[in-house]
């Protein structure tokens, strides 16, 4: 079932998503060589608790830490540890959720580690441009699949491929509420777009094939060729005439 937000759900959820977007702003100033994703996952859960919120991944489905932090090939859920340390030219996927009065934000960004190669560079670019391209047609009235479509027509367009195994989602109460949001697609396909809907839109870009496998960790998830990958993620509330961000300062 897809809800719509209440004006104290929505009101919650901006909170949430600030927190977010705070724990996101301490990680980008923090990344750097010699940095430890552990650090970073430290520095996350620091910001999220004084605010009085709770890291929405902790313990999820048994998931050990309070951000996701993926490295080059890795495309998402990777854990972080003590004995990753980050060097200059990585491309660093950081997923952040928080929980503040029961509501979720959920937002993932790529960072850059130093010096990045151009190929890199584009890639991130390109993978925020097709996050955006989607969010173009987030709007009351247009159909859910016109957000996939869009991104998918993006990132292929750059000449990138679409990772399938993991979609965008509902998000609120639940960090995962229905509709799921593939990030390629038909357009006009799905339930039609409403004001209330909250949903975080989050497109995986790989800069080879769309193939990914899950490490023997049961989490890190790679691309099977071992080529670079960047996710960016947003959560959003649907408007009448468009969306606004919620995980933003
Ligand atoms: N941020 C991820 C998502 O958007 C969730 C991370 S999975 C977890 O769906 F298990 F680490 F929580
Ligand atoms: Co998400």
């Amino acid at each position: 079932m897809v809800t719509r937000k209440s004006s104290r759900e929505i009101e919650l959820m901006r909170i949430a998503g600030r927190i977010v977007a705070l724990a996101h702003k301490a990680v980008s100033e923090a990344i750097k060589p010699g940095v430890t994703t552990k650090q970073l996952d430290e520095l996350v859960e620091k910001v999220i608790r004084s605010e009085d919120a709770i890291p929405s991944f902790l313990n999820y489905s048994g998931y050990p830490a309070s951000a996701c932090i993926s490295i080059n090939e890795e495309v998402v859920h990777g854990i972080p540890s003590p004995r990753r340390v980050l060097k200059s030219g990585d491309i660093v996927s950081v997923d952040i959720g928080a929980i503040y009065k029961g509501y979720h934000g959920d937002s993932a960004w790529t960072y850059a580690c130093g010096e990045i190669s151009e190929e890199a560079k584009k890639l991130l670019e390109g993978t925020e441009a097709s996050l955006f391209a989607g969010l173009e047609f987030a709007k009351g009235g247009n159909h859910l699949s016109d957000i996939s479509h869009h991104i998918q027509k993006k990132a292929e367009s750059l000449g990138y491929s679409v990772v399938r195994e993991f979609v965008g989602h509902g998000v609120g109460k639940e960090l995962h509420e229905d509709p799921q949001i593939p990030n390629y697609g038909l357009p006009h396909r799905g339930i039609l777009l409403k004001p209330g809907m909250t949903l975080a839109i989050e497109p995986m870009i790989n800069l080879g094939n769309k193939e990914v496998k899950v490490l023997k960790d049961g989490w890190t998830t790679i691309t099977r060729d071992k080529s670079l990958s960047a996710h960016f993620e947003h959560s959003i509330l649907i408007t009448k005439d468009g969306y606004e961000i919620l995980t933003t300062l």
